[in-house]
């Protein structure tokens, strides 16, 4: 086969049979087909899409282009959870320790934050010696154990969408329904789950902007998995402003345990609680969602779950106090006030720009190798809906250094829309997607 007709064959809007796709992605794997020759083909299926099949074919070999985990000697049914990336979104730091404590197993693989979105890889590194470079044994062992394990995708993971993914990055080939899709999918199956909850973001801090878009991803990824007999379902939530009220890792860690206490923003805590729900229903725990949704509720009042994150925490090497006593962490030397320049409604957040004020503070990276600072971020005081005077506090800002503080708050002030009319409320949870 030869590369040259391949992408011919795609620029020219044929499909790419099974072989086709997974002699492509082996010689890419293998380092046999330049990168040149396969941004070319990610631009032809950029502009002529592909198939459901051909998009089954692709996730099926990226899939299988590394290793395959089988956590079949865990006992029970193994549940992952995966989210398509927002701002403010430190749902695993809640969720996870939420259902691990009804019973659940929770094998999860996380990723670090790209961009102006977070990972709980980073979140998770604010806790004092917290390691999620641990052995696959490790891995098991504390899901047998605990019931819940978090590592980092260090192992051999689908190596094809790591290369396609970066290629992706840089040849502005990332916003295609077919290649989003696979990428995840591919990465899920590899991480062995028998079930998958998708949390799927729309709106300006998710990669899709319009909620038919999300819509369309989530049933597209919905059908990759059932196909590949892992029991997946999506849920559609509102990402047009913050998750919460905390963005950045430290403050988002501090608000994790805050909603593990009962504490929670209600947005953020009605995310958990339809995911948790979902999740326990995937993996046998209880018939229905409602008794889900009960019994989550009781795994916070109890005081199980936040238990339970202390255990993940000091299973994985970290100092567990600082779950009992958040306000340990240390502080960013700066924290101040932001305030209103004008009067109104808020009627627009522009999302991803509050992401971006907390990535210009350090709280994110600008390439793979950037370090980053664990304590900066923002605290919104204001959200979408609200009436704002001249003088109120729309946000406490958490900055290394003045510079960096001015930036994020020149770029704050202007990612907010004022108007004299309330804006019509939206609802937080859009759609369920079963199949
Ligand atoms: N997340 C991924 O893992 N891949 C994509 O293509 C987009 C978001």
């Amino acid at each position: 086969m030869r590369m040259y007709d391949l992408i011919m064959k795609k620029r020219n809007g044929g499909s790419l049979s099974k072989e086709e796709i997974d002699w492509m992605i082996r010689s890419y794997t293998d380092g046999e087909i330049p990168d040149y020759q396969m941004s070319a083909m990610t631009m032809a299926i950029y502009f002529q899409g592909m198939t459901t099949r051909e998009t089954a074919d692709l996730t099926l070999a990226m899939a299988h282009s590394g290793d395959m985990l089988d956590l079949s000697d865990i006992p029970g049914i193994k549940v992952d959870k995966h989210s398509t990336g927002g701002v403010g979104d430190k749902t695993s730091l809640t969720l996870t320790p939420m259902v691990a404590a009804c019973g659940l197993k929770v094998a999860k693989m996380s990723g670090r934050g790209l961009g102006h979105t977070g990972g709980t890889i980073d979140k998770l590194e604010s806790f004092p010696g917290f390691s999620t470079g641990i052995s696959m044994d490790t891995f098991k062992e504390n899901v047998r154990t605990i019931g819940l394990s978090i590592m980092g995708q260090t192992l051999n993971l689908a190596p094809a969408d790591k290369k396609l993914y970066a290629l992706r990055d840089v040849t502005a080939t990332v916003d295609n329904m077919s290649l989003i899709a696979s990428s995840i999918m591919s990465k899920k199956l590899a991480a062995g789950a028998d079930a998958i909850v998708l949390d799927v973001k729309t709106g300006s801090g998710a990669f899709m902007k319009k909620e038919e878009d999300a819509v369309a991803l989530a049933k597209e990824m919905v059908s990759l998995g059932n196909h590949a007999g892992r029991k997946t379902l999506a849920v559609i939530s509102d990402m047009d402003q913050p998750l919460g009220f905390a963005v950045g890792n430290i403050l988002e860690v501090q608000e994790a345990i805050d909603t593990l206490n009962g504490k929670g923003p209600a947005d953020f805590t009605e995310l958990c609680l339809t995911l948790g729900s979902l999740m326990l229903v995937a993996g046998g725990i209880c018939a229905d969602a409602d008794q889900g949704r009960a019994l989550c509720k009781e795994a916070i009042s109890s005081g199980k779950a936040l238990q339970k994150l202390g255990q993940l925490v000091e299973a994985q090497g970290g100092d567990p106090s600082y779950v009992e006593d958040p306000s340990k962490f240390p502080k960013a030397p700066i924290i101040r006030e932001v305030l209103s320049e004008e009067e109104g409604y808020i009627t627009h957040i522009e999302c991803d720009e509050i992401g971006m004020c907390s990535l210009v503070m350090g709280g994110g990276r600008a390439t793979k190798e950037s370090t980053i600072d664990l304590r900066v971020g923002l605290i919104l005081q204001k959200k979408r809906g609200d009436f704002v005077k001249k003088g109120d506090c729309l946000a406490v800002l958490h900055a290394a250094d003045e510079e960096t503080f001015l930036q994020a708050k020149e770029r704050f002030l202007k990612a907010l829309t004022f108007g004299k009319e309330e804006p019509k409320a939206v609802p937080f949870i859009k759609q369920i997607i079963e199949a």
